[in-house]
């Protein structure tokens, strides 16, 4: 029998993302069979009649771990009290367009944001954003907050990760389960690092197993850091369905669903691997004694060096982007 009740807001609620998001939420997917769920959902007034219709079928879907469902296009209302805040609304991007062109649109909304959830959600509420630039977008969110800890902001990279080994199993043949320590690093964007220099498959140092280094730098780089660029092109809209997995997947991790297994995760840097502090930066991390932490003493090599100084140099001119803009 479920006692405990996580409360959830999810903002976008209605979009591509927050209709893949919410059931799955509401199925107990996202905190196990034990936990009941609250859902606070948020969306901009004129979505309200189709979030009204959302609600409809989370009702009509019998969840017995679903408690309440909220809609409200009120942030003081969507983050009251909530444990977790899921920033999915955001200007998307849209064919052609990168994600610098985004920093000043999505700012505002990201300083709004952040400003509600300091004032009514819970104390110890965690933060993850998905609405792009992400990582940017988190730190725009963190900047706002006195009352709530900064270092709860979180930018999704666990959908890179995903496409990562999805394309290291075509290559190999082998099975995700069998794929591991393969980590994103830096930005959410075609700056990032999808490392695999520590990654083994079936315990067999990767590079030994894929021993095409012209894929690996090639084809598979590309690949994951343009995968969300090539999804657009082929949908003509952002990827939905894996999106809401990541998500379901990063605010597990971050629970300790996922016990002490290491993934990645942007956070606001402390220094770590000679990151400047204060970047949201993709990490590994990983879910200790309640709380999420960078794990250390991976090492990079020149060519593993020269990939996160370029993602770092881009996440630093963004940051420098919002503060020419006043964003922050
Ligand atoms: C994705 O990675 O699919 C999304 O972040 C969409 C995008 O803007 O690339």
């Amino acid at each position: 029998m479920a006692n405990k009740c996580v409360s959830v807001a999810v903002t976008g609620a209605a979009g591509h993302i927050g209709y893949a998001l919410v059931f799955r939420i509401a199925s107990g997917a996202m905190f196990g069979p034990e936990v009941k769920v609250k859902l606070n959902l948020i969306e901009l007034e004129a979505q309200l009649p189709a979030l009204k219709g959302v609600a409809m079928e989370l009702s009509d879907c019998g969840f017995k771990l679903l408690e309440e469902v909220n809609c409200t296009s009120d942030m003081a209302q969507g983050f009251a009290n909530v444990d977790w805040a899921l920033l999915i609304g955001a200007m998307p991007r849209k064919k052609g367009m990168e994600r610098s062109d985004l920093l000043k649109i999505n700012g505002s909304i990201f300083t709004e944001q952040g400003r509600y959830i300091d004032e009514v959600a819970l104390p110890d509420v965690k933060v993850l954003v998905v609405g792009n630039p992400c990582n940017t977008n988190a730190l725009i969110a963190a900047s706002t907050v006195k009352r709530v800890n900064p270092n709860n902001f979180y930018a999704m990279t666990m959908l890179d990760q995903h496409r990562a080994l999805g394309q290291l199993s075509q290559k190999s043949g082998a099975k995700i389960e069998d794929i591991d320590s393969c980590f994103i690093w830096g930005n959410h964007s075609a700056t990032q690092f999808p490392d695999v220099s520590n990654a083994t498959i079936n315990g067999e140092k990767l590079e030994n197993v894929i021993t095409d280094e012209k894929w690996l730098r090639g084809d598979f780089l590309r690949n994951v850091q343009q995968r969300g660029a090539d999804i657009i092109a082929a949908r003509g809209l952002s990827s939905a369905a894996s999106a809401a997995n990541a998500v379901v997947d990063t605010v597990a991790a971050c629970s300790g669903l996922w016990g002490d297994e290491i993934f990645s995760l942007g956070v606001i840097s402390k220094g770590e691997y000679n990151v400047e502090p204060g970047i949201v930066f993709s990490f590994p991390c990983r879910y200790i004694n309640g709380s999420v932490e960078v794990v250390l003493g991976y090492e990079h090599d020149e060519y593993g060096q020269k990939m996160m100084d370029n993602t770092l140099a881009e996440l630093q001119a963004e940051r420098d982007a919002v503060k020419n803009l006043a964003v922050i």
